[in-house]
């Protein structure tokens, strides 16, 4: 406890106040399990955000890290090196995107930053949009990162608070509605972005059919579909890709979180070789993207996404979750919903805030975090096994269980 107290204290000191943390100092993690410093176990039910999909200290992801890092770990783009030829190979053998290029970056908003430069330059470049004149089509409530431009097509109010002057050449439609994305194009729309599921937003479940509906529009208008599935992607939702589900194609696809496979920051940006052309040397970089350390991590991730069949895996354990999730009639779950293990449980706000059910959770050995004020996301490491699904269910259950006996009362 002293030591919490001491490292907590040094963060409030000298931590921007930019996050608003659980109250628990974790020390260690292994497999889909984290301890905090008094030796508390808990079950992650987060993983970082769907970054750790492979779960904690995983050995082969560990060892290509070591080994890699003792090798040669940064060089900078300014040089060849033996690991990035491999690494960009996996990205499309593994994704199914075969004859795309890869433009490799570190953060999930680096991805997306480089697929809208991509976009505006293909739009002028190959469409023949007028210089400055592309737009590019986003849905309400995207979330794709914290950049000023990435802000800039934010409808979250507190994500632009005050960071003005924005981006321009951004519109939105609502998500889900492919009529709308049609109505919405016009001669200069380059680009639709979209996330096939709104994590952030708080996994929202687009209709069925709305995905492919979508590419159909973008190729008859000429407009590129840019899935971003940085949170999405790499089986989180029981497929490599969330839009395998409906079997689409898009010209181009973000790819991050994961693909680090929970050690390091590694992203990406997929597009079709006519796209991915417009860029010249020196048209756009970054120091530490395609670092020799990053294409050795990234490469071991997919490997291990694909041999330890975790989009299967995901799927299976997706299905039990939501299934248990929603076989309990707690007045506290107004939703379950999800796709793979990518799931949100939506809290009544008349009983209790998903801050407060996390509260609960942490105190019953579950970690998880609230997104929107009023959804709790379960989204463990994909090779989360049946004994830990039950462990985690028993818990969260229990969890829920003194919240809505506190609050029911209470309310009533
Ligand atoms: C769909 C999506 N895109 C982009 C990002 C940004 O990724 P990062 O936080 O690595 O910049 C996120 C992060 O949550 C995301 O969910």
């Amino acid at each position: 406890m002293q030591h919490m107290n001491l490292s907590t204290a040094l963060e409030a000191q000298h931590s921007a106040r930019n996050y608003h943390p659980l109250p628990v100092v974790l020390t260690r993690g292994q497999g889909v399990y984290l301890w905090d410093e008094d030796g508390k176990r808990y079950v992650d039910m987060m993983s970082a955000y769907s970054a750790v999909s492979f779960g904690h200290g995983h050995p082969k992801l560990l060892a290509a890290l070591t080994a890699q890092a003792s090798q040669l770990a940064v060089t900078s783009r300014a040089f060849h090196t033996d690991q990035l030829g491999s690494f960009l190979k996996a990205v499309v053998e593994t994704t199914g995107l075969t004859g795309y290029k890869v433009l490799p970056m570190n953060t999930g908003a680096e991805a997306v930053e480089t697929a809208v430069k991509a976009a505006r330059k293909w739009g002028h470049k190959v469409k023949g949009i007028a210089a400055g004149q592309a737009e590019i089509i986003v849905c309400t409530g995207n979330f794709a990162g914290r950049t000023t431009t990435i802000v800039s097509f934010s409808t979250e109010d507190q994500y632009r608070d005050g960071f003005g002057p924005f981006t321009p050449g951004f519109k939105h439609v609502p998500f889900g509605d492919a009529e709308a994305l049609e109505k919405a194009i016009t001669a200069n729309t380059a680009a639709f972005i979209v996330e096939p599921v709104q994590g952030e937003a708080g996994i929202i479940v687009p209709p069925a059919g709305y995905l492919a509906k979508c590419a159909e529009i973008c190729k008859r208008h000429n407009v590129l579909l840019i899935c971003d599935e940085v949170q999405t992607g790499l089986g989180r939702t029981g497929r490599v890709l969330a839009c395998d589900h409906e079997n689409v194609k898009p010209d181009g696809v973000t790819l991050g979180k994961a693909l680090g496979g929970g050690l390091l920051p590694v992203s990406a940006f997929a597009a079709r070789a006519d796209v991915m052309d417009v860029f010249r040397p020196g048209d756009h970089g970054s120091t530490f993207g395609g670092n020799p350390l990053a294409c050795a991590v990234g490469r071991t991730a997919l490997q291990v996404l694909v041999e330890e069949r975790l989009s299967e895996r995901a799927e299976a354990t997706g299905k039990e979750l939501i299934a248990e999730l929603r076989s309990w009639t707690s007045p506290l779950i107004k939703d379950v919903r999800g796709k793979g293990l990518l799931v949100g449980v939506e809290i009544d706000p008349a009983y209790a805030t998903a801050r407060e059910v996390c509260e609960m959770l942490l105190k019953y050995g579950v970690l998880s975090k609230d997104t929107h004020h009023t959804v709790v996301r379960f989204a463990p490491p994909l090779n989360m096994n049946p004994a830990e699904l039950h462990d985690a269910l028993t818990r969260v259950k229990t969890a829920f269980s003194e919240l809505e006996h506190e609050r029911v009362k209470r309310v009533a």
